[in-house]
């Protein structure tokens, strides 16, 4: 048995769509069901559903064969994964967004940034030479500008509208995102053929 797991929220339905693209075939009732691990109908394969930021851990550890999650969650992980196969789903950047569409300088040169992302940003500005202190926030984070907890936020944009709405304009674009396959190392070697068997059938639906 192959165990994917598949990134809660906003990438879960495009995921599930490519799997159901790709031949794998889910009950509906397992999907409406609140259990977090399911089995395809021909039992091959396990699916579990947990938030992003866990899915780099449950590949890495190998709890999961595979995952179904973005660029962006795996590059903050720093987690050691293979990235055979990008899905094109949930296209999004990572941005530094803040009140003007320049960066703020504060009065003391340290740019205080709020962020989901605190890897990410740390190392966006260190290789900049810009003194940073992270704000570390786990949502909403374009909130922070405007109650002055921060100068600035590194988080994602996907239609602008969360930016827009909250007086935020894009001062950096720092990467591009998309939902990518990952898949543990080992897996790769000892269940070799199961995991080219869906990197081929989700490569075709991809293409
Ligand atoms: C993400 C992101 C932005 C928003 C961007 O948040 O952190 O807040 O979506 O989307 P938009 O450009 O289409 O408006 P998410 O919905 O994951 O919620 P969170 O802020 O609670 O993490």
């Amino acid at each position: 048995m192959l165990t994917i797991a598949i990134a809660k929220g906003r990438m879960q339905d495009e995921a599930l769509a490519l799997l159901t693209g790709a031949g794998l075939r889910i009950s509906d009732e397992a999907l409406a069901s609140r259990r977090l691990a399911i089995e395809d109908d021909s039992g091959a394969y396990r699916f579990l559903f947990v938030k992003p930021a866990d899915v780099p851990v449950y590949v890495e550890h190998g709890a999961a064969d595979c995952g179904i999650v973005g660029r962006d969650v795996v590059i903050e992980s720093e987690a050691d994964l293979l990235l055979p196969l990008d899905l094109g789903i949930s296209r999004c950047k990572i941005v530094v967004a803040a009140p003007a569409p320049k960066l703020p300088a504060n009065g003391f040169g340290m740019v205080r940034v709020a962020t989901k992302y605190p890897r990410i940003a740390r190392s966006h500005f260190g290789a900049r030479g810009i003194p940073v202190e992270i704000i570390g926030l786990t949502g909403s984070v374009e909130l922070a500008p405007a109650l002055g907890l921060a100068d600035c936020v590194v988080d994602l944009v996907e239609t602008g509208r969360t930016l827009k709405e909250n007086g935020l304009s894009i001062v950096e674009v720092i990467a591009e995102s998309t939902g990518w396959l990952v898949v543990n190392r080992a897996s790769y070697q000892l269940k070799a053929q199961a995991v080219a068997a869906v990197i081929a059938a989700l490569s075709e639906v991809v293409a």
